[in-house]
Order: structure tokens, then sequence, then C-alpha cells
């Protein structure tokens, strides 16, 4: 394995580049090849066999793409599928769970934590039982949130509607009396400003991306694979569908132009 091979990163669609972003930040000479799975997006509602499925299908081409390491930017397909990938492929395989729950854990101050995520996501329990399992003493308050997702890969990151169905959503977060707040699907860090206006300091906003590239870092020292390059790192980005609003939203959110953007059939 070349220390010069790219990272392969993949999410249901555009929420992945939120962690993609601080990849390039923490790690400008490394390549990153992207792959947004628009045609299934939401992962969030679908069974666990099938998230499985399509996270083995994506794993398998980028591994076909030659990356050095692949991040499931997804916290829906880390939580069902990161143990059976680690089964079937032999590269460093790493997922957004366990750096968002350090991430909440170094943000609390004893108060009740809040999980916001994707019906797989808050009904697979892994943040809750991660949480518990580093503090059992520790109050949760899990809330699935499934209407945000579409509302994000609409780019509809400003929208009235989106708004109220944030606010809507946060009451009960809120009445709780939360103090942090885990972004548990990495489409919300994108709302993040909406968000902080509706919260208005009441609660630390976390979400797994910027410790998801601490440990890729770590992790890439270890097994020797930091790109010794002094060139920056290029972005590939692969779609399963097309979708009107992906590059433009994408762009926007990295602050770069993407260099190449191709759409790809899986299965
Ligand atoms: N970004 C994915 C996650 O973190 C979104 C899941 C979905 O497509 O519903 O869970």
């Amino acid at each position: 394995m070349s220390a010069e091979l790219p990272i392969g990163v993949f999410d249901s669609g555009v929420g992945g580049l939120t962690v993609v972003k601080e990849i390039q930040d923490l790690l400008p000479h490394e390549s990153i090849i992207y792959l947004g799975d628009t045609a299934r997006v939401p992962y969030g509602n679908k069974s666990p066999e099938t998230i499985q499925e399509y996270a083995i299908q994506i794993t398998r081409f980028l591994v076909a793409k030659k990356v050095k390491a692949v991040v499931v930017a997804c916290n829906t397909a880390t939580a069902y599928s990161l143990v059976r990938l680690r089964e079937l492929f032999f590269l460093p395989i790493l997922g957004v769970i366990e750096p968002g729950v350090g991430a909440a854990l170094e943000a609390n101050c004893g108060g009740t934590i809040g999980i916001i995520g994707t019906v797989g996501t808050i009904q697979s329990h892994a943040y809750q039982n991660a949480l518990l399992q580093a503090k059992p003493e520790l109050k949760i308050q899990a809330l699935a949130t499934p209407l945000l997702v579409p509302l994000v890969e609409e780019d509809w990151l400003e929208h009235p509607a989106t708004d109220l169905i944030l606010k809507e959503y946060l009451k009960v977060m809120i009445q709780e009396q939360v103090d942090t707040l885990v972004l548990g699907c990495t489409h919300y860090p994108l709302l993040k400003r909406r968000l902080q206006e509706i919260v208005q300091g009441r609660m630390k906003l976390v979400d797994s991306a910027e410790n998801m590239a601490i440990a890729l870092q770590r992790t890439l020292k270890s097994h020797q694979l930091l790109n010794p390059c002094h060139e920056m790192g290029t972005t590939q980005i692969y779609v399963t569908d097309f979708s009107p609003r992906f590059q433009a939203l994408a762009e926007r959110f990295l602050k770069r132009s993407i260099g190449h953007l191709e759409r790809i059939t899986l299965g």
C-alpha cells in the first residue's frame, strides 16, 4: 500500500462533504475520492441489511479505485456496516460515530446530551450505547429527525420551511435543557448556522467531522500512510445520480471548484 494513494470517503449524498472539508483542512496533501450515493439517498429510513449492502458496494468501488483507507462519512452506514466492512476489506476503515462520541464527551459539562440523527442511527442506539459505556451516569435525549436530510440535499439551508422544522424538532431538546447537542448525521453541520440561531447559546453543537479528521491522521500515521507529497491533494467526486443541486452546494461548502464530477453505477 503506497502513501501516495487517495483516501476514499462516502456518504448517501452531500453530507459526507462536511467530513471531507475537515480532512482537506487538516491533511491538505491528501487526495480524496468521494462517493455520494445520490441515487439512493436518504439511507436513514432504510433497513440495516440494505444499508450494509450499499456500504459494501461502495467500499468495493473505492477499493477498486485503489484507495489506501476508507472513511464512512455517514452515521447511518457507520452504525450498520462498519463492523462488516472491516471483516470484508483489508485496509483501514474509519466510521464517524466514535469521533462524534469523543466530541460530545469533550464538550459536555455534566448536563443532558441530546442526539439528533436519522431514524436508522437513533434506532441503532450506537451513540447512546457508546456514550453510556464511556459514562454510565449520563442523561441522554435522542431524537430521530428524518426530514432534515432531504432539506439539505435540496439546498434549503436557509429556507423558512427548514427553520420551522428545526424549531419543532429542537423543542424537546430545549425543554429537556440539553446542554450538548450531537449532530449525529453528517448532513446536519450544513444547517449549523440556523441551528445556532435557534438554540441561542443554550447548548453546544458538536459533530464528528473535526475529530474524524484527527482520527484519520492518527490512523494514517500509525500505518505509515501519510502522504509525503508537498503539492495540494485533489478531490474527485463520484455520484450515483446527477442531482441538480449537488455541484453548487458542494463547491459552495468546500470553497473550491470540483475538478472531477462523474456519475457511476454501483451494484
Ligand atoms: N449523512 C448520513 C448520515 O450521517 C445521512 C443519512 C441519510 O441519507 O439519511 O447518517
